[in-house]
Protein backbone atom coordinates (compact mmCIF):
# COMPACT_ATOMS: atom_id res chain seq x y z
CA UNK A 1 0.00 0.00 0.00
CA UNK A 2 1.20 3.19 -0.53
CA UNK A 3 1.51 5.91 1.86
CA UNK A 4 1.71 9.51 2.10
CA UNK A 5 4.18 11.36 3.38
CA UNK A 6 3.95 15.47 4.13
CA UNK A 7 6.69 17.37 4.77
CA UNK A 8 6.37 21.06 5.93
CA UNK A 9 8.61 23.52 7.91
CA UNK A 10 6.75 23.73 11.10
CA UNK A 11 4.44 21.04 12.35
CA UNK A 12 1.29 21.08 14.30
CA UNK A 13 0.18 18.97 16.72
CA UNK A 14 -3.73 18.67 16.81
CA UNK A 15 -4.92 21.16 19.84
CA UNK A 16 -7.77 22.66 20.63
CA UNK A 17 -6.12 26.15 22.31
CA UNK A 18 -5.15 28.22 18.65
CA UNK A 19 -7.00 27.75 15.12
CA UNK A 20 -4.51 26.03 12.44
CA UNK A 21 -2.76 28.14 9.53
CA UNK A 22 -4.10 26.84 6.05
CA UNK A 23 -1.12 24.61 5.45
CA UNK A 24 -1.83 22.77 8.51
CA UNK A 25 -5.64 22.24 7.80
CA UNK A 26 -4.54 21.43 4.36
CA UNK A 27 -1.61 18.57 5.55
CA UNK A 28 -4.15 17.43 7.93
CA UNK A 29 -7.15 16.62 5.47
CA UNK A 30 -4.93 15.08 3.24
CA UNK A 31 -3.42 12.70 6.13
CA UNK A 32 -6.83 12.20 8.01
CA UNK A 33 -8.27 10.80 4.65
CA UNK A 34 -5.39 8.62 4.11
CA UNK A 35 -3.30 8.02 6.91
CA UNK A 36 0.37 8.94 7.10
CA UNK A 37 3.27 10.35 7.85
CA UNK A 38 3.84 14.43 8.71
CA UNK A 39 7.78 15.23 9.20
CA UNK A 40 8.76 18.83 10.73
CA UNK A 41 10.07 21.03 13.05
CA UNK A 42 8.22 20.11 16.03
CA UNK A 43 8.75 24.32 17.38
CA UNK A 44 11.66 23.60 19.88
CA UNK A 45 15.18 25.14 19.11
CA UNK A 46 18.25 23.69 21.06
CA UNK A 47 21.79 24.30 21.16
CA UNK A 48 23.47 20.87 20.46
CA UNK A 49 22.99 18.75 17.49
CA UNK A 50 19.33 17.57 16.88
CA UNK A 51 18.63 14.24 17.78
CA UNK A 52 16.27 11.56 16.09
CA UNK A 53 13.14 12.25 15.47
CA UNK A 54 10.50 12.04 18.41
CA UNK A 55 6.68 10.20 16.33
CA UNK A 56 3.69 10.01 18.51
CA UNK A 57 0.65 9.03 16.66
CA UNK A 58 -2.35 10.87 16.74
CA UNK A 59 -5.95 9.46 14.86
CA UNK A 60 -3.77 7.42 12.48
CA UNK A 61 -1.26 10.02 11.75
CA UNK A 62 2.67 9.45 12.68
CA UNK A 63 3.79 12.78 13.22
CA UNK A 64 8.04 13.21 13.03
CA UNK A 65 9.29 16.17 14.72
CA UNK A 66 12.70 17.61 14.64
CA UNK A 67 14.52 20.05 16.83
CA UNK A 68 16.53 22.85 15.16
CA UNK A 69 19.55 24.17 16.37
CA UNK A 70 18.44 28.21 17.54
CA UNK A 71 21.60 29.87 15.72
CA UNK A 72 21.04 27.70 12.39
CA UNK A 73 17.02 28.55 12.91
CA UNK A 74 17.15 31.73 13.44
CA UNK A 75 19.18 32.39 9.99
CA UNK A 76 17.37 29.86 7.89
CA UNK A 77 13.49 30.96 9.34
CA UNK A 78 13.73 34.31 10.31
CA UNK A 79 16.32 35.30 7.92
CA UNK A 80 15.87 33.39 4.41
CA UNK A 81 12.57 32.01 4.57
CA UNK A 82 10.72 35.02 6.16
CA UNK A 83 13.64 37.86 5.45
CA UNK A 84 14.31 36.87 2.17
CA UNK A 85 11.65 34.39 0.56
CA UNK A 86 8.76 35.87 1.70
CA UNK A 87 8.93 39.17 0.75
CA UNK A 88 10.05 38.21 -2.56
CA UNK A 89 7.76 36.37 -3.05
CA UNK A 90 4.85 38.90 -2.05
CA UNK A 91 6.40 41.75 -4.33
CA UNK A 92 7.56 43.73 -1.04
CA UNK A 93 11.07 44.02 -1.52
CA UNK A 94 11.43 46.56 0.95
CA UNK A 95 11.53 43.91 3.61
CA UNK A 96 14.55 41.73 1.83
CA UNK A 97 17.60 41.33 2.96
CA UNK A 98 19.63 38.89 1.49
CA UNK A 99 22.62 37.27 3.25
CA UNK A 100 24.53 34.03 2.00
CA UNK A 101 24.98 32.99 5.66
CA UNK A 102 21.14 32.81 5.44
CA UNK A 103 21.15 31.17 2.18
CA UNK A 104 24.04 28.49 3.90
CA UNK A 105 21.58 27.84 6.55
CA UNK A 106 18.61 27.47 4.05
CA UNK A 107 20.80 24.58 2.50
CA UNK A 108 21.64 22.83 5.36
CA UNK A 109 18.18 22.95 7.45
CA UNK A 110 17.01 21.26 4.02
CA UNK A 111 19.86 18.88 4.03
CA UNK A 112 18.86 18.29 7.94
CA UNK A 113 15.33 17.66 6.52
CA UNK A 114 16.51 14.95 3.98
CA UNK A 115 18.72 13.14 6.48
CA UNK A 116 15.87 13.10 9.10
CA UNK A 117 13.40 12.22 6.87
CA UNK A 118 15.46 9.32 4.69
CA UNK A 119 15.58 6.56 7.13
CA UNK A 120 11.90 6.95 7.83
CA UNK A 121 10.64 5.97 4.22
CA UNK A 122 9.34 3.07 3.37
CA UNK A 123 9.61 1.91 -0.23
CA UNK A 124 5.98 2.57 -1.37
CA UNK A 125 5.70 6.21 -0.20
CA UNK A 126 4.33 9.04 -2.11
CA UNK A 127 6.37 12.57 -0.73
CA UNK A 128 4.84 15.87 -0.29
CA UNK A 129 6.56 19.29 0.22
CA UNK A 130 4.79 21.78 1.32
CA UNK A 131 5.66 25.56 0.78
CA UNK A 132 8.63 27.69 0.39
CA UNK A 133 11.29 26.96 3.26
CA UNK A 134 10.91 23.59 1.55
CA UNK A 135 12.20 23.89 -2.02
CA UNK A 136 15.75 22.58 -2.03
CA UNK A 137 14.53 19.31 -0.40
CA UNK A 138 13.44 17.39 -3.24
CA UNK A 139 16.99 17.70 -4.97
CA UNK A 140 18.52 16.65 -1.33
CA UNK A 141 16.37 13.97 -1.22
CA UNK A 142 17.07 13.03 -5.13
CA UNK A 143 20.60 13.11 -3.99
CA UNK A 144 20.31 10.56 -1.94
CA UNK A 145 19.18 8.03 -3.92
CA UNK A 146 15.44 8.58 -3.67
CA UNK A 147 12.95 8.08 -6.58
CA UNK A 148 9.75 7.94 -5.41
CA UNK A 149 6.90 10.45 -6.36
CA UNK A 150 8.05 13.83 -5.35
CA UNK A 151 5.48 16.42 -5.14
CA UNK A 152 5.73 20.37 -4.27
CA UNK A 153 2.94 22.72 -3.06
CA UNK A 154 3.55 26.36 -2.81
CA UNK A 155 0.90 27.74 -0.36
CA UNK A 156 2.18 31.11 -0.95
CA UNK A 157 2.49 33.28 -4.61
CA UNK A 158 5.28 32.83 -7.03
CA UNK A 159 6.62 35.93 -8.26
CA UNK A 160 7.28 36.82 -11.87
CA UNK A 161 10.79 36.09 -13.24
CA UNK A 162 11.52 40.38 -12.95
CA UNK A 163 10.85 39.87 -9.25
CA UNK A 164 12.24 36.03 -9.00
CA UNK A 165 15.86 37.63 -10.90
CA UNK A 166 16.54 39.96 -7.73
CA UNK A 167 17.37 36.82 -5.51
CA UNK A 168 21.35 36.39 -6.20
CA UNK A 169 20.51 32.56 -6.11
CA UNK A 170 17.12 32.55 -8.51
CA UNK A 171 18.13 30.11 -10.81
CA UNK A 172 19.12 27.63 -8.44
CA UNK A 173 15.86 27.78 -6.87
CA UNK A 174 14.07 27.15 -10.38
CA UNK A 175 16.37 24.00 -10.38
CA UNK A 176 15.41 22.89 -7.43
CA UNK A 177 12.10 22.89 -8.18
CA UNK A 178 12.43 20.76 -11.46
CA UNK A 179 13.57 18.23 -9.16
CA UNK A 180 10.02 16.91 -8.05
CA UNK A 181 7.40 15.45 -10.14
CA UNK A 182 4.37 17.47 -9.75
CA UNK A 183 4.84 21.41 -8.55
CA UNK A 184 1.92 22.24 -7.31
CA UNK A 185 0.37 26.29 -7.43
CA UNK A 186 -2.27 28.24 -5.97
CA UNK A 187 -3.59 30.22 -9.16
CA UNK A 188 -3.14 30.66 -12.93
CA UNK A 189 -1.24 33.70 -11.88
CA UNK A 190 1.65 31.67 -10.15
CA UNK A 191 1.75 29.01 -12.94
CA UNK A 192 2.41 31.81 -15.57
CA UNK A 193 4.59 33.36 -13.54
CA UNK A 194 6.28 29.52 -13.07
CA UNK A 195 6.17 29.34 -16.48
CA UNK A 196 7.89 32.73 -17.45
CA UNK A 197 11.20 31.40 -14.81
CA UNK A 198 11.85 27.96 -16.68
CA UNK A 199 11.39 29.54 -20.32
CA UNK A 200 13.56 32.44 -18.65
CA UNK A 201 16.15 29.32 -17.65
CA UNK A 202 15.34 26.40 -20.15
CA UNK A 203 14.22 28.39 -23.21
CA UNK A 204 10.53 28.05 -24.56
CA UNK A 205 10.77 24.40 -25.84
CA UNK A 206 11.32 23.22 -21.80
CA UNK A 207 7.61 23.67 -21.97
CA UNK A 208 5.85 20.96 -23.95
CA UNK A 209 2.30 21.17 -25.75
CA UNK A 210 0.51 19.19 -22.81
CA UNK A 211 1.73 21.90 -20.34
CA UNK A 212 4.74 19.26 -19.00
CA UNK A 213 8.21 20.66 -18.40
CA UNK A 214 10.62 19.02 -19.83
CA UNK A 215 14.34 19.14 -18.39
CA UNK A 216 16.84 16.64 -19.52
CA UNK A 217 15.67 13.14 -17.91
CA UNK A 218 13.04 15.11 -15.88
CA UNK A 219 9.26 15.62 -16.89
CA UNK A 220 7.85 18.05 -14.41
CA UNK A 221 3.98 18.35 -14.25
CA UNK A 222 3.33 21.94 -13.20
CA UNK A 223 -0.31 22.80 -12.31
CA UNK A 224 -3.07 25.25 -10.84
CA UNK A 225 -4.34 23.38 -7.49
CA UNK A 226 -6.36 26.25 -5.20
CA UNK A 227 -6.59 25.10 -1.84
CA UNK A 228 -10.29 25.17 -0.27
CA UNK A 229 -12.02 24.62 2.89
CA UNK A 230 -14.27 21.86 4.62
CA UNK A 231 -17.52 23.19 4.43
CA UNK A 232 -19.80 21.03 5.94
CA UNK A 233 -17.25 21.20 8.87
CA UNK A 234 -17.17 24.88 9.06
CA UNK A 235 -20.73 25.21 8.82
CA UNK A 236 -21.45 22.73 11.64
CA UNK A 237 -18.63 24.65 14.18
CA UNK A 238 -19.86 28.16 13.21
CA UNK A 239 -23.48 27.05 13.91
CA UNK A 240 -22.72 25.40 16.74
CA UNK A 241 -20.27 27.92 18.43
CA UNK A 242 -22.78 30.71 18.01
CA UNK A 243 -24.07 29.48 21.43
CA UNK A 244 -20.86 28.78 23.22
CA UNK A 245 -20.13 31.43 25.57
CA UNK A 246 -17.16 33.15 24.25
CA UNK A 247 -19.38 33.90 21.47
CA UNK A 248 -22.35 34.80 23.49
CA UNK A 249 -20.24 37.27 25.00
CA UNK A 250 -19.37 38.74 22.08
CA UNK A 251 -22.40 39.00 20.67
CA UNK A 252 -23.79 40.63 23.63
CA UNK A 253 -21.42 43.16 24.20
CA UNK A 254 -22.64 44.53 20.49
CA UNK A 255 -25.42 45.70 21.62
CA UNK A 256 -27.12 45.72 18.55
CA UNK A 257 -24.49 47.41 16.52
CA UNK A 258 -23.43 46.06 13.08
CA UNK A 259 -20.29 43.89 13.01
CA UNK A 260 -17.44 43.72 10.90
CA UNK A 261 -14.67 41.65 11.29
CA UNK A 262 -10.76 40.53 10.16
CA UNK A 263 -9.04 37.57 11.33
CA UNK A 264 -5.37 37.25 9.90
CA UNK A 265 -1.84 36.12 10.97
CA UNK A 266 -0.18 39.67 11.97
CA UNK A 267 1.70 40.11 8.59
CA UNK A 268 2.42 43.32 6.68
CA UNK A 269 1.08 41.43 3.59
CA UNK A 270 -2.14 41.24 5.21
CA UNK A 271 -2.62 45.08 4.72
CA UNK A 272 -4.07 46.13 7.76
CA UNK A 273 -2.34 49.51 7.82
CA UNK A 274 -4.06 49.97 4.79
CA UNK A 275 -7.27 48.20 6.38
CA UNK A 276 -7.55 50.85 9.36
CA UNK A 277 -6.62 53.45 7.21
CA UNK A 278 -10.42 52.49 4.70
CA UNK A 279 -12.07 52.09 8.13
CA UNK A 280 -10.82 55.59 9.23
CA UNK A 281 -11.77 56.60 5.71
CA UNK A 282 -15.51 55.21 5.62
CA UNK A 283 -16.32 56.53 9.51
CA UNK A 284 -15.03 60.22 8.17
CA UNK A 285 -17.16 59.80 4.87
CA UNK A 286 -20.66 58.23 6.43
CA UNK A 287 -20.89 59.65 9.86
CA UNK A 288 -24.01 58.07 9.95
CA UNK A 289 -22.36 55.06 11.06
CA UNK A 290 -20.45 56.42 14.08
CA UNK A 291 -21.70 54.27 17.21
CA UNK A 292 -23.21 51.86 14.74
CA UNK A 293 -21.02 49.51 13.95
CA UNK A 294 -18.03 47.35 15.53
CA UNK A 295 -14.89 46.19 13.62
CA UNK A 296 -13.10 43.36 15.66
CA UNK A 297 -9.86 42.64 14.58
CA UNK A 298 -8.30 39.00 15.69
CA UNK A 299 -4.26 39.48 14.64
CA UNK A 300 -2.61 37.09 16.24
CA UNK A 301 1.25 37.71 16.55
CA UNK A 302 3.58 36.09 13.93
CA UNK A 303 7.46 36.21 13.00
CA UNK A 304 7.82 38.55 16.11
CA UNK A 305 11.86 38.35 15.87
CA UNK A 306 11.84 39.82 12.03
CA UNK A 307 12.32 43.26 12.15
CA UNK A 308 9.38 43.91 9.74
CA UNK A 309 6.84 42.55 12.09
CA UNK A 310 7.98 44.32 14.68
CA UNK A 311 7.52 47.85 12.68
CA UNK A 312 3.90 46.51 11.73
CA UNK A 313 2.89 45.73 15.21
CA UNK A 314 4.06 49.03 16.40
CA UNK A 315 2.26 51.09 13.00
CA UNK A 316 -1.04 49.27 13.93
CA UNK A 317 -1.11 50.03 17.23
CA UNK A 318 -0.63 53.79 16.61
CA UNK A 319 -3.21 53.42 14.11
CA UNK A 320 -6.07 51.42 16.32
CA UNK A 321 -4.86 54.57 19.01
CA UNK A 322 -5.46 57.38 16.59
CA UNK A 323 -9.40 55.87 15.18
CA UNK A 324 -10.02 54.57 18.61
CA UNK A 325 -9.01 58.23 19.96
CA UNK A 326 -10.87 60.62 16.99
CA UNK A 327 -13.88 58.78 16.42
CA UNK A 328 -14.87 56.53 20.38
CA UNK A 329 -17.44 57.84 22.30
CA UNK A 330 -18.16 57.03 25.82
CA UNK A 331 -20.22 53.65 25.32
CA UNK A 332 -18.39 53.00 22.00
CA UNK A 333 -15.46 51.51 20.50
CA UNK A 334 -14.50 51.85 16.77
CA UNK A 335 -12.06 49.30 16.31
CA UNK A 336 -11.40 46.66 18.72
CA UNK A 337 -7.51 44.84 18.04
CA UNK A 338 -6.61 41.84 19.66
CA UNK A 339 -3.02 40.20 19.56
CA UNK A 340 -4.31 36.54 20.32
CA UNK A 341 -5.51 33.69 18.93
CA UNK A 342 -8.29 31.79 19.51
CA UNK A 343 -9.97 28.14 19.08
CA UNK A 344 -10.89 27.69 15.25
CA UNK A 345 -14.67 27.14 16.36
CA UNK A 346 -14.61 30.10 17.98
CA UNK A 347 -13.06 31.87 15.19
CA UNK A 348 -15.77 30.23 13.31
CA UNK A 349 -18.66 31.13 15.41
CA UNK A 350 -17.58 34.99 15.06
CA UNK A 351 -17.36 35.12 11.97
CA UNK A 352 -20.99 34.04 11.83
CA UNK A 353 -22.06 36.72 13.67
CA UNK A 354 -20.27 39.23 11.79
CA UNK A 355 -21.92 41.28 9.34
CA UNK A 356 -19.30 42.22 7.07
CA UNK A 357 -15.72 40.12 6.55
CA UNK A 358 -12.98 42.52 5.78
CA UNK A 359 -10.21 40.32 3.88
CA UNK A 360 -7.91 42.71 2.24
CA UNK A 361 -4.02 41.42 2.01
CA UNK A 362 -1.51 43.57 -0.26
CA UNK A 363 -0.87 40.10 -1.76
CA UNK A 364 -1.39 36.49 -0.46
CA UNK A 365 -1.36 33.10 -2.31
CA UNK A 366 -5.05 32.02 -1.65
CA UNK A 367 -6.02 33.32 2.11
CA UNK A 368 -8.15 31.10 3.29
CA UNK A 369 -10.12 33.32 6.37
CA UNK A 370 -12.12 34.49 2.84
CA UNK A 371 -13.21 31.35 2.44
CA UNK A 372 -13.72 30.28 5.96
CA UNK A 373 -16.12 33.69 6.44
CA UNK A 374 -18.50 32.56 3.24
CA UNK A 375 -19.10 29.07 5.14
CA UNK A 376 -19.26 30.15 8.62
CA UNK A 377 -22.24 32.10 6.97
CA UNK A 378 -25.65 32.05 7.62
CA UNK A 379 -27.36 31.05 4.17
CA UNK A 380 -30.42 32.81 4.96
CA UNK A 381 -29.20 36.20 6.49
CA UNK A 382 -25.45 35.80 5.45
CA UNK A 383 -23.01 38.65 5.84
CA UNK A 384 -21.39 40.09 2.81
CA UNK A 385 -17.39 39.44 2.33
CA UNK A 386 -15.05 42.43 1.14
CA UNK A 387 -11.89 40.55 -0.88
CA UNK A 388 -8.94 41.94 -2.28
CA UNK A 389 -8.49 41.73 -5.99
CA UNK A 390 -4.92 40.80 -4.90
CA UNK A 391 -5.60 37.38 -2.89
CA UNK A 392 -5.63 34.15 -4.73
CA UNK A 393 -9.46 33.39 -3.20
CA UNK A 394 -10.36 36.25 -5.65
CA UNK A 395 -9.59 33.98 -8.27
CA UNK A 396 -12.91 32.27 -7.46
CA UNK A 397 -14.95 34.22 -5.38
CA UNK A 398 -15.56 36.92 -7.52
CA UNK A 399 -19.36 37.33 -6.00
CA UNK A 400 -17.22 39.34 -3.28
CA UNK A 401 -17.65 42.96 -3.29
CA UNK A 402 -13.75 42.93 -4.97
CA UNK A 403 -11.28 46.08 -3.58
CA UNK A 404 -7.80 46.86 -4.62
CA UNK A 405 -6.38 47.17 -0.95
CA UNK A 406 -4.07 49.97 -1.52
CA UNK A 407 -6.91 52.24 -2.83
CA UNK A 408 -8.70 53.11 0.88
CA UNK A 409 -11.34 55.24 -0.22
CA UNK A 410 -12.45 52.60 -2.39
CA UNK A 411 -12.52 49.97 0.49
CA UNK A 412 -14.14 52.60 2.78
CA UNK A 413 -17.06 53.01 0.16
CA UNK A 414 -17.49 49.23 -0.12
CA UNK A 415 -17.62 49.09 3.74
CA UNK A 416 -20.79 51.46 3.53
CA UNK A 417 -22.35 49.14 0.16
CA UNK A 418 -21.56 46.02 2.48
CA UNK A 419 -23.34 47.53 5.51
CA UNK A 420 -26.18 48.50 3.47
CA UNK A 421 -26.67 45.46 0.62
CA UNK A 422 -30.09 44.01 0.53
CA UNK A 423 -30.82 40.48 1.77
CA UNK A 424 -31.81 39.47 -1.60
CA UNK A 425 -28.61 40.40 -2.94
CA UNK A 426 -26.05 39.04 -0.32
CA UNK A 427 -28.28 36.05 -0.55
CA UNK A 428 -27.33 35.36 -4.10
CA UNK A 429 -23.71 36.63 -4.06
CA UNK A 430 -23.49 33.94 -0.93
CA UNK A 431 -25.10 30.99 -2.62
CA UNK A 432 -22.61 31.63 -5.52
CA UNK A 433 -20.00 31.64 -3.40
CA UNK A 434 -20.99 28.64 -1.48
CA UNK A 435 -21.31 26.35 -4.76
CA UNK A 436 -17.69 27.93 -5.67
CA UNK A 437 -16.18 26.26 -2.28
CA UNK A 438 -18.12 23.13 -2.53
CA UNK A 439 -17.22 22.80 -5.96
CA UNK A 440 -13.23 22.89 -4.76
CA UNK A 441 -13.56 21.97 -1.43
CA UNK A 442 -10.01 20.52 0.84
CA UNK A 443 -10.80 16.87 0.14
CA UNK A 444 -10.68 17.67 -3.65
CA UNK A 445 -7.67 19.86 -3.74
CA UNK A 446 -5.95 17.04 -1.52
CA UNK A 447 -7.55 14.43 -3.84
CA UNK A 448 -6.16 16.10 -6.84
CA UNK A 449 -2.64 16.75 -5.63
CA UNK A 450 -2.37 12.65 -4.64
CA UNK A 451 -3.49 11.66 -7.88
CA UNK A 452 -1.07 13.77 -9.67
CA UNK A 453 1.68 12.03 -7.38
CA UNK A 454 0.64 9.01 -7.86
CA UNK A 455 0.23 9.29 -12.13
CA UNK A 456 3.91 10.28 -12.14
CA UNK A 457 6.43 8.22 -13.53
CA UNK A 458 7.41 5.76 -11.01
CA UNK A 459 11.19 5.19 -11.04
CA UNK A 460 12.93 1.87 -9.50
CA UNK A 461 12.90 2.05 -5.44
CA UNK A 462 16.47 2.95 -3.98
CA UNK A 463 16.30 4.46 -0.82
CA UNK A 464 19.54 4.80 0.94
CA UNK A 465 20.41 4.92 4.38
O1 LIG B 1 0.96 29.99 4.34
C1 LIG B 1 2.24 30.42 4.54
C2 LIG B 1 2.81 30.01 5.88
O2 LIG B 1 4.16 30.34 5.94
C3 LIG B 1 2.69 28.53 6.16
O3 LIG B 1 3.77 27.80 5.63
C4 LIG B 1 2.60 28.52 7.62
O4 LIG B 1 1.89 27.43 8.09
C5 LIG B 1 1.86 29.80 7.96
O5 LIG B 1 2.14 30.68 6.92
C6 LIG B 1 2.27 30.38 9.31
O6 LIG B 1 3.59 30.79 9.26
P1 LIG B 1 4.67 30.49 10.39
O7 LIG B 1 4.90 29.02 10.45
O8 LIG B 1 5.86 31.27 9.94
O9 LIG B 1 4.10 31.01 11.67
Amino acid sequence: MTRLVCVSNRISLPRKSAAPGGLAVGVLSALKRTGGLWFGWGGETIDKEPGDPALPVREGVTYATIELRRREFDLYYNGYANEVLWPLFHYFLKGMRYSTEQHDAYQSVNQLFAERLLPLLQPKDLIWVHDYHLIPLGRQLRERGVRRPLGFFLHIPFPNIEMLRVLPPYADLLHDLTHYDVVGFQTENDLTAFHAGITHLFGKEAIRSDGRIRIGERTVRAEVFPIGVDVNTLQAEAFQAMSSDVVRRMYDSLMGRQLMMGVDRLDYSKGLVERFSAYQHFLEAYPQYSGHITYLQIAPLSRTDVRAYAEIRQSLEQATGRTNGRFADTDWTPIRYLNRNFPHATLMGMLRAANVGLVTPLRDGMNLVAKEFVAAQNPEDPGVLILSTLAGAARELDAALLVNPYDVRAVGHAIKVALSMPRGERRERHANMLEVLRRNDIATWSRRFVEALEKSVPAPVRIAG
